[in-house]
């Protein structure tokens, strides 16, 4: 960097012995030019106009160059070869053969699960979770935040309240197990500009949902700058020359937080194994948890990736073995409009296709992740926790050499594995996609268009799904639970089962399910069945209606049998465009008529 000021800033009143502007933020000015930023200023009228503007642009320049590893500087340098690439068409996965990589495939409730799942309920005194929930949710379009959204609308519980309820049952279940003392499992929530002040909100006024407010760790995630061109020239905000544009940098972000925020460490101090990260809206993921976990434990995975089975050319990425001809290897997701072409240029002649058992060979990527505490801290030392980046301009003609919109640099926090040294124990768990995954990103209408056997990933199917999940379970359990009948709400065709619902802390294993249910028990396809409470057993039970049963924590065992039969709560049809129903219910397509129930409180 030159030691002289160029004179334009000076004229600016940019320089050492100003008044205004601390040596910081002179120093900033210096770095923005040597990079190439000069334009920044041009429209800068002369000392003495909008001072107050021109030293929150200083404050906003400070921030995007201390939250971005290696700062501002770093950050243009990126995008200028990150630009470059992207416009030579350059493959980043030139040079590299895919392959299926190992890992471990569950079959719900056979003795294998049930066996990792209760190593991972033993494990899971020794986790922290973080859930990202920085996203905007365009795809969704729902006004309030995600995790605010009911999971299912039975009990109307939200995603926050679930996922906390989850990490509480756990916490007990794994204290008692280890005949430890109570632990407290840490809860870390990333949030962005978009999600933060609502998600404290939701969190306060609720009492953090029965978690300790200490428990529970908000970390912001900043937005990083646009850019105009291919040279990485700063945008500006179209409404504020005194700004720089920014756009959301992606949940990759997560980790560089965790690192700086100095909690990793403190973790690794009080003697925690485990970090599992999870996504915003996916009602089914504590499901797949304890096992999950316990494959990580008992595979010494490092790094162990949540999947499920995969249809060749599905929206989905897929988890796969990368070796270059250098010798380097990785194992990585490979988003699926990638995965296609780089088969098809490495002699796979039908790229993404189906294998003899009707799915890819390479699992289907849900992006949750359990990682080693130990591996994590020592890659993150190296690296500061910076993930590659990608960069997504949309050019406006062939020449690729002007955009139609600025784009920026954006990272995912699965690309974590990519800079692991080939030692690293990369793997991942194959659950059944009804177990594990029914993730809520959709809008109707986007939904209603999804072409036909592809998942909607709507609110409609996110909750059919937890009914789906909670009925085959208890089916397997030894319940005879009637068929589904399949309804079309807001222009998809979803199956409906009986809406089946209970607390994390009831069965939050499936051995756990299967010492509650006893006898001979039938619900039907009309029913709704709400267990609220841990101590309650379902023994000869016949259900045609809604049964709420609520048991306080201290109840002694409570069993709920005999015939019950009353009209029942129903789903009644709502159009998603009419406005005078709540947006949560009407982005489902339905609501639930409360006619006539049975509740039974111990
Ligand atoms: P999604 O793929 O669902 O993206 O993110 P999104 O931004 O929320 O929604 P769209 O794409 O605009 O429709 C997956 C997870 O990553 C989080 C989301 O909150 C969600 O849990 N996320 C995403 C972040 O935490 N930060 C980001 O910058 C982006």
């Amino acid at each position: 960097m030159s030691s002289s000021l160029p004179e334009d800033l000076s004229k600016l009143g940019i320089h050492d012995s100003s008044a205004l502007f601390t040596p910081s933020q002179v120093g900033l000015a210096k770095m923005l030019v040597e990079m190439g930023q000069a334009h920044v200023f041009r429209h800068w009228p002369g000392p003495g106009v909008d001072d107050g503007e021109k030293i929150a642009f200083f404050d906003q320049v400070a921030k995007l160059d201390s939250s971005y590893p290696g700062g501002l500087a770093s950050y243009i340098k990126n995008a200028r070869e990150l630009l470059a690439d992207s416009k030579a068409g350059k493959n980043p996965f030139d040079g590299f053969t895919p392959s299926v990589p190992t890992g471990e495939v569950l079959t719900f409730g056979n003795e294998n699960f049930n066996n990792f799942e209760e190593i991972g309920v033993r494990e899971a005194r020794k986790a922290a979770f973080v859930l990202v929930a920085g996203g905007l949710g365009e795809r969704l379009g729902y006004n309030g935040i995600k995790v605010a959204l009911p999971s299912q609308t039975t009990t109307g519980t939200c995603f926050l309240q679930h996922y906390i309820e989850s990490v509480l049952a756990l916490q007990e279940a794994s204290s008692k197990l280890a005949e430890d003392v109570q632990a407290q499992i840490p809860f870390v929530i990333m949030t962005s500009d978009d999600t933060h002040v609502r998600t404290e909100q939701l969190l306060e006024s609720n009492s953090y949902f029965g978690m300790q407010p200490t428990q529970v760790k908000l970390l912001k995630q900043e937005k990083v700058a646009c850019l105009e061109d291919n040279d990485a020239r700063l945008a500006l905000d179209p409404n504020n020359k005194y700004r720089i544009q920014t756009k959301p940098h992606g949940h990759g972000d997560v980790h560089s937080l965790l690192y700086s925020s100095g909690l990793l460490k403190e973790w690794q101090t009080a003697g925690l194994r485990w970090v599992l990260f999870f996504q915003d809206t996916n009602g089914l993921l504590f499901k797949a948890i304890p096992s999950a976990l316990g494959v990580s434990s008992a595979r010494g995975f490092h790094v162990n990736s949540l999947a499920v089975p995969r249809k060749a050319k599905e929206a989905i990425g897929g988890i796969t073995k990368l070796t270059h001809e250098d010798g380097r290897t990785m194992v990585i997701n490979v988003e699926y409009n990638q995965l296609d072409p780089l088969l098809r240029a490495t002699g796979h002649p039908d790229g993404d296709a189906n294998c003899e058992t009707g799915f890819s060979p390479f699992p289907g990527n849900i992006n949750q992740l359990i990682l080693d505490l130990g591996p994590y801290i020592e890659e993150l030392q190296k690296t500061g926790g910076a993930i590659k980046e990608f960069v997504n301009p949309k050019y406006k003609d062939a020449t690729k050499t002007s955009f139609k919109s600025s784009t920026r640099l954006e990272c995912m926090m699965q690309d974590y594995p990519k800079t692991l040294p080939p030692t690293a124990r990369v793997g991942f768990t194959v659950m059944d996609t009804w177990l594990a995954y029914a993730p809520v990103k959709n809008n109707p209408e986007d939904a209603a268009k999804v072409p036909k056997g592809n998942p909607y990933h709507s609110a409609t199917s996110g909750e059919m799904a937890i009914y789906r999940a909670n009925s085959l379970i208890l089916r397997k359990a030894g319940v005879q639970v009637e068929d589904p009948v399949t309804e079309v709400f807001n222009g998809q065709e979803v199956e409906v089962w009986p809406r089946i619902v209970w607390q994390p802390k009831w069965g939050l294993t499936f051995s756990e399910v299967k010492r509650k249910v006893r006898g001979s028990s039938s619900v039907s396809q009309k029913s709704t069945l709400v267990l609220n409470g841990k101590n309650i057993v379902v023994e000869d039970l016949s259900l045609d209606g809604a049964l709420v049963v609520n048991a306080r924590d201290d109840a002694e065992e409570v069993k709920v049998e005999g015939v019950v039969k009353n009209k029942g709560w129903r789903l009644e049809s709502v159009d998603y465009k009419d406005a005078s129903v709540p947006e949560e219910i009407r982005i489902r397509g339905f609501k639930i008529n409360k006619m006539e129930q049975l509740e039974k409180n111990f």
